[in-house]
């Protein structure tokens, strides 16, 4: 049961690039939450920040009520899955996914039996049984992809971050794997953030539905009310019609090159 608040969260890094401009948001305990935006709008970073892999500049984040600022990463209970990981290249599959577990320390370290569960359930899930044995080279994208997920999901942290974790993965995968972070949401508490790119996939999964642009929120409520012609236009500048999915009701936008793009192409 995790409830996250980002209040008035500002990232400035180094340089002086301002990722993340007075940030306000509240993540409810079990709901699916999804960021969408254009390239560089700041998703990764307050992901980023959330997990206590970047300092926050201004602002403060809550884990349940708790400011996190200062918390180191591993004290935050958090799993993540970056844009680009990697796996520990001379380590089984099956090695990767134990991990995290293994390197527990104290009351949580699980036993090894525990551990062996946990990772045998997670391949399961992710479809990796028969991969175990393999090395991370020996794999393709989309089933490193998926083991990055299997990492987390091991974790049985009760926040899970993802960005952008269907990428390398076929259509077909990537539905059933928002659907089995959908029911991780609904079915067992866990609360979800996402980065995903494919918006139909995301207004047809979130809860909740987050634009970000320049590093703000421009708008955020249910998909239904977030994902309309002029919002794309206005955060992606993406021409689009909206329809309906006919089985669930789901905004679905079917873009389109205007008028004037066409005539001067
Ligand atoms: N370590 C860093 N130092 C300086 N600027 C950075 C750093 N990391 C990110 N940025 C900048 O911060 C801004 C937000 O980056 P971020 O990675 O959060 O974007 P994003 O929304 O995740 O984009 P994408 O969809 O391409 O992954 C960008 O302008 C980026 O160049
Ligand atoms: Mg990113």
């Amino acid at each position: 049961m995790v409830e996250v608040r980002f209040e008035g969260v500002t990232k400035r890094y180094d340089d002086g690039t301002e990722a993340v401009i007075d940030l306000d948001l509240t993540v409810n305990d079990g709901e699916f939450l999804v960021l969408v935006g254009p390239s560089g709008c700041g998703k990764s970073t307050s992901l980023r920040m959330l997990a206590g892999l970047e300092d926050v500049t201004e602002g403060k984040i809550l884990i349940d009520g708790n400011v996190v600022n200062d918390l180191p990463p591993g004290a935050r209970d958090v799993g993540m899955v970056f844009q680009s990981y990697a796996l520990y290249p001379h380590m089984t599959v099956s090695d990767n996914l134990s991990f995290g577990l293994r390197m527990q320390k104290g009351e949580a370290r699980l036993s090894d039996s525990e551990i062996a569960i946990r990772v045998t359930e997670a391949a399961e899930l992710l479809g990796l049984s028969e991969h175990l044995a393999k090395k991370p080279k020996e794999l393709s994208g989309g089933q490193r992809q998926r083991c990055w997920i299997a990492m987390v999901l091991a974790q049985q942290t009760d926040l899970i971050l993802l960005d952008e974790p269907t990428t390398f993965l076929d259509l077909k995968v990537q539905v059933e794997l928002l659907a089995l972070l959908s029911r991780l949401a609904h079915d067992h508490g866990r609360t979800l953030l996402l980065v995903l790119h494919d918006l139909n996939l995301a207004a047809a999964y979130a809860d909740h539905l987050v634009m970000m642009r320049d590093g703000q929120i421009v708008i955020s409520g249910t998909p239904s009310d977030v994902f309309t012609a002029a919002n794309l236009k206005r955060v992606f500048d993406l021409d689009a019609h909206i329809l309906r999915d006919p089985a669930s009701g789901s905004p679905v936008c079917v873009p389109f090159t205007s008028a004037t793009l066409q005539a001067a192409l």
